[in-house]
């Protein structure tokens, strides 16, 4: 397995020390579930960039498990943990029987989400409705709890449509703590049920991070753990100071390269992540898992190669390099034959000389 060593891309520091690794709380930062993205191949890229961060799956359903493919959507690369497992499900016996395989094939976590607004996912009666019914999603957290070891988290909204009391959520976190609970991940703004797209309910309704800080003063026993917006690694250390842990979603996949410099700011541990690591350390060790991926179950790369587009975010030739890497013309190329295509295109000479030969042609 390819060994991070990671150069800190990030200025930012928190301004004060930090304790040892080991004394951290394991939901310090982490990265959210992301459904069609943080696949197990995001994951394996995502976790090259920090030893430490928690990684979440995409949201599988308990139907899903209970009755389809489960290897296809459980299967994880032993580098991934810590990795948590979402579900997305209401009847406390399928929820409990879906943790159980989640457990047995080695999750860290069993997350249940009850923030997602989607209007499938509202006719499957789970995800954001599920905070309208505080003793159900209680009922499936103690079946979960009482069936696993592991820990059983619920990743909620700060209320649900035009609810904007600070009671609702407070009850809400209540009644599941009682049945065991103890990590709440708040995604801090609404989600509002009829009316928004799923894109639109994670960025129309107003971030209101204040509720989860309310929440950690009301509840210090458990960890809370604040979603939404968060951005930069100062937004990150900003909210360390209020709550237990981060989680960061779309900047984490389209900016990946933040990651890079978290484990030494944020997991007390610069020696996982040491100052040498560049961006093509690690485009080069995905290009060997793509190779791998490809022999063991002919993965094209072009399925792995998609969550890798934002690496070179911000430096030169970025964009030219992502279009070699997202050119599916190139699919029956080895991977590494398109990775040096890819280099080559990042080369300002190359790039004149394409201007050259685009203004000869004109
Ligand atoms: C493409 C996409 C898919 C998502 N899928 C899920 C999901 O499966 N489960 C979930 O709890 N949240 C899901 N979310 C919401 C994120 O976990 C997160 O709460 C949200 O994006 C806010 O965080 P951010 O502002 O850091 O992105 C998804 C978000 C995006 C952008």
């Amino acid at each position: 397995m390819f060994t991070a060593a990671v150069s800190s891309p990030v200025a930012c520091c928190p301004s004060e020390p930090i304790a040892a690794v080991g004394t951290l709380s394991p939901w310090r930062v982490s990265v959210a579930p992301m459904l069609d993205w943080t696949d197990r191949h995001c994951r394996f890229f995502h976790r090259l960039l920090s030893r430490h961060t928690r990684l979440y799956t995409e949201m599988v359903t308990t139907g899903a498990l209970l009755h389809g493919d489960v290897a296809r959507h459980l299967r994880f690369h032993e580098s991934e943990h810590p990795v948590a497992l979402q579900l997305g499900g209401s009847e406390p016996a399928d929820l409990a029987q879906a943790a159980r395989l989640g457990e047995q094939w080695g999750y860290d976590e069993i997350n249940l989400n009850c923030g997602c607004p989607s209007e499938r996912v509202q006719r499957g009666a789970f995800g954001a409705c599920l905070m309208a019914e505080p003793q159900l999603v209680a009922d499936g957290v103690k079946a979960m709890l009482d069936t696993v070891n592991v820990p059983v988290t619920v990743k909620h909204r700060i209320g649900i449509d035009k609810q904007e009391s600070y009671g609702f959520m407070r009850d809400f976190v209540g009644t599941v703590a009682d049945a065991g609970c103890r990590v709440f991940i708040v995604h801090a703004r609404n989600a509002w049920l009829k009316g928004l797209s799923p894109k639109e309910n994670r960025e129309v309704p107003p971030l209101r991070y204040e509720l989860a800080h309310r929440l950690k003063a009301d509840f210090p026993q458990l960890t809370v753990v604040v979603n939404g917006g968060l951005t930069h690694s100062a937004a990150l250390a900003e909210q360390l100071a209020q709550v237990d842990g981060v989680m960061v979603g779309r900047e984490a996949y389209h900016n990946p390269w933040i990651m890079a410099g978290w484990d030494a700011q944020f997991w007390a541990d610069a020696a996982s992540t040491p100052a040498s690591l560049t961006r093509e350390d690690v485009e080069a060790a995905m290009v060997d898992y793509m190779a791998r991926e490809a022999a063991a179950h002919g993965t094209p790369w072009s399925h792995i190669a998609r969550h890798m587009l934002g690496l070179r975010n911000g430096t030169p030739g970025a964009r030219r390099w992502r279009q070699v890497w997202s050119d599916h013309r190139l699919k029956a190329l080895p991977a590494h034959e398109v990775m040096a295509l890819a280099r080559a295109a990042c080369q300002p000479a190359q790039a004149l000389t394409e201007g050259a030969l685009a203004a000869s042609a004109a």
